[in-house]
């Protein structure tokens, strides 16, 4: 998508569609009223009709005459609420609306009234390029929606903003591919592929390397954690690595430690799961694929910070090589696992994960991971559950959470949740006999792994990849590239 951003009247923007805000209740901003006069009170008449409502995501379209260059003038709902999330909504709305009627130029006049023109245009390149994405890239019929090609700013702080705009662009486009990698079918994205799709964005960028450990040599590295989990599959396991080394980095003393996990098919293993929705796991490799975006976007944005990314990838498979429930299995950092579940594999592979990224010197870490079933039931589609063991690390990670759009709200992490992973036999076990808390348990594993210094935990279960559509700007199912957009902010907060 090209951006553009112009210092002119709206009256004088080419576009096929012409956006503006509205509110609701209906009020009409300066925008809109100045629209109005041009289309000689056509606006006005459509709101006392009661055709132009501002609900979130409704969309009023009024086909222009000579009056202005744009084809098309659109009201934009945007609910009561007038948050960031109401306007990337809009945003979408619009794109789809653009894309019904043939339009490929959209133009969005920022409100005098609202956010600062920063986070506006910032919701709106969001809201125009996750919008209209589709899930459907495997069917052979070209039913493809026309996409916006070129989205236009004017108004009120649009100079201003131009750079926010160009940013955006750059973070939306790794998050559809985000999609794109975690929408492909579980034959299709191995982990070899993905090692492929990392190796592909290191020779894209400047200071940026790009390695890949095979089965052997995790298994001679001491990952005994994620060589386990990896066995029972004819898809051999890979410990992805990209890091990109900012030459001036902001903070010298920092280094962004990037872990996702990536399991490209998580059957459960000898715990098999049952078959319905099993296809949907699909989806477990959601948070390395985020983690590997993510380092995209920072490269192609130029953010002066030192970024470390370490995905685990593997299939978890049942089969006679299989790990079983009750092996013992040593992870890199010495410590041994009982296996009591081979579904909890999630977990397995951040705990070698993990160590390798702070003894590689990641200071600050993040891991994001569709870890648990339970955060699905607990917090649903809209916010992933964050743990760490830094409080003002967390409050960092949450501040940019909101600011991107990717939700999460902090979880605890109490010390008295560790007794539920003591085992019998080995310095701890994978899964609890008990139902309780178990994506606080989870945290609690993978705490084990850490090391020393702050790290911050994101169970993405819900919110990598919707059974149904949100109703927002992620109107249907499949991928959303959840974490993309909060990794590229948070780097851009540590440079
Ligand atoms: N990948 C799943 C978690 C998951 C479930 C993600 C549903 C997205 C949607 C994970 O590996 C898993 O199976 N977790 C188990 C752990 C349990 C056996 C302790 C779970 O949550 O049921
Ligand atoms: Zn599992
Ligand atoms: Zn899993």
């Amino acid at each position: 998508m090209e951006i553009d951003v112009v210092d002119i009247s709206p009256a004088e923007v080419a576009a096929d569609v012409l956006a503006f805000a509205v509110p609701e209740p209906v009020t009409l901003p300066a925008a809109g009223q100045e629209l109005d006069r041009l289309v000689d009170g056509g606006i006005r008449h459509l709101i006392e009709d009661g055709e132009l409502k501002g609900e979130r995501g409704k969309v009023t379209l009024l086909h222009t005459r000579d009056q202005l260059k744009a084809h098309r003038v659109a009201a934009a709902g945007v609910g009561g609420d007038g948050d960031s999330d109401s306007l990337r909504t809009a945003a979408a709305s619009i794109a789809l609306r653009a894309g019904e009627v043939g339009g490929t130029t959209v133009a969005w006049i920022l409100d005098e009234n609202g956010l600062p023109p920063a986070e506006q245009v910032r919701a709106i390149v969001d809201g125009t390029a996750l919008g209209p994405y589709d899930s459907g890239m495997w069917k052979t019929k070209d039913e493809l929606q026309g996409r916006v090609e070129r989205l236009v700013f004017c108004g009120p702080g649009a100079a201003d903003a131009a750079a926010e705009a160009r940013r955006a662009n750059v973070i939306v486009a790794w998050t559809n591919r985000c999609r794109d990698l975690v929408n492909a079918p579980p034959n299709i994205c191995t982990p070899s592929s993905l090692a492929d799709f990392a190796e592909e964005i290191a020779g894209r960028f400047e200071h940026m390397t790009f390695s890949a450990l095979d089965f052997d040599e995790i298994s001679a590295a001491g990952m005994g954690a994620l060589a386990a989990v990896s066995r029972g599959s004819e898809n051999p396991a890979r410990l992805i690595m990209l890091s990109y080394d900012a030459p001036d980095p902001t903070r010298g003393d920092l280094t962004l430690g990037l872990v996702g996990k990536a399991i490209t098919f998580d059957s459960g293993g000898l715990s098999l799961k049952p078959a319905d929705r099993m296809e949907e796991m699909k989806s477990d490799m959601g948070g390395g694929g985020a983690v590997l975006a993510a380092m995209g976007a920072i490269a192609e944005l130029g953010l002066p910070v030192r970024v470390m990314a370490v995905v685990p990838s593997c299939e978890n498979m049942p089969s006679g090589h299989s790990y079983r429930p009750g092996d013992i299995v040593t992870a890199l950092n010495g410590k041994t696992i009982e296996v009591t579940n081979t579904d909890a594999e999630g977990r397995l592979i951040l705990a070698d994960a993990l160590t390798h990224a702070r003894r590689s010197g990641a200071t600050h870490i993040i891991d994001l991971a569709t870890l648990t079933g339970a955060m699905v039931i607990a917090m649903g589609d809209y916010y992933a559950g964050l743990f760490a063991n830094d409080q003002a690390w967390a409050e960092e990670i949450r501040a940019a959470a909101e600011t991107s759009g990717d939700h999460a709200w902090i979880w605890p992490l109490h010390e008295t949740y560790r007794r539920f992973i003591d085992s019998s036999f080995a310095d701890m076990k994978n899964s609890s006999e008990y139902r309780q808390g178990s994506p606080i348990l989870a945290a609690r594993f993978l705490q084990e792994f850490v090391g020393e210094g702050p790290w911050a935990h994101l169970d993405i279960a819900g919110t990598a990849y919707l059974e149904r559509g949100r109703e927002d700007y992620y109107g249907s199912a499949g991928a959303t590239g959840y974490g993309v957009r909060l990794l590229a902010e948070l780097a851009r907060r540590l440079s």
